[in-house]
């Protein structure tokens, strides 16, 4: 028996139902105020929970000299699944980088507190958008585009705080995706247009003791 277009249409909805849920790449909503992680008595919840204190050596030490993120995502701060939002406090050395790096799961909202910022985008045009802050600014990296921040400052640091709209945006390093993985060189020369050697010179200079 041949379907009528209106059953055809009905089951090919039906079908695709299934990866339009999977295309929905956030946070799922919760149907109750917080999450109590398993193992936990409810009733013995109280505002310590809902408190996040890891931060708090950022404020008495020194700068880093290299670059560095301190997050306050779900895996450092429980309270924060199901909630949406995470934080990451980023300190930037002079003339330090941020690499190339996508958040799969979130938007970034940066804020510039301290220093001087060159940052910057790739939409899925390939079109770049780059700025450069200034303390007091804010910038948004749209969700999941490859993006960067440098502090073209040579002399001072920089220091940035960003709000992520996921518990658990997730980072890609670009260049630890493609370089310290295991693609094979032949692969990645071919991806690149170049050749092995190249390709060697570039794992070895991103292998965790060079
Ligand atoms: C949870 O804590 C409350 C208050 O301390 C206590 O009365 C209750 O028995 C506890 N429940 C469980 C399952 O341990």
């Amino acid at each position: 028996m041949a379907l009528t277009a209106k059953q055809q249409l009905f089951l090919a909805l039906a079908l695709a139902f299934p990866f339009f849920q999977v295309a929905i790449c956030g946070d799922p909503d919760i149907t109750s105020d917080f999450l109590v992680p398993a193992g936990t008595n409810a009733t013995q919840l109280d505002g310590q929970f809902f408190t996040y204190t890891g931060m708090r050596p950022l404020i008495t030490s020194d700068p880093p000299t290299t670059f560095t993120a301190t997050k306050a995502t779900m895996a450092e701060f429980p309270a924060l699944n199901g909630q949406s939002v995470s934080y990451a406090v980023l300190q930037y050395p002079a003339g330090s980088v941020n690499p190339p790096h996508t958040h799969p799961r979130a938007a970034e909202l940066l804020f510039l507190t301290y220093g001087t910022l060159e940052v910057g985008f790739v939409d899925t045009t390939n079109k770049l958008f780059t700025q450069r802050l200034q303390a007091g600014d804010m910038f948004v990296f749209p969700k999941g585009l490859v993006h960067y921040q440098f502090n073209y400052n040579e002399k001072d640091f920089a220091i940035a705080i960003s709000a992520f709209g996921s518990a658990a945006a997730g980072t890609v390093s670009v260049p630890s995706a493609v370089f310290t993985t295991g693609i094979d060189d032949e692969i990645l020369a071919k991806s690149f247009k170049t050749d092995d050697a190249t390709i060697q010179k570039l794992k070895a200079g991103l292998a965790p003791n060079a």
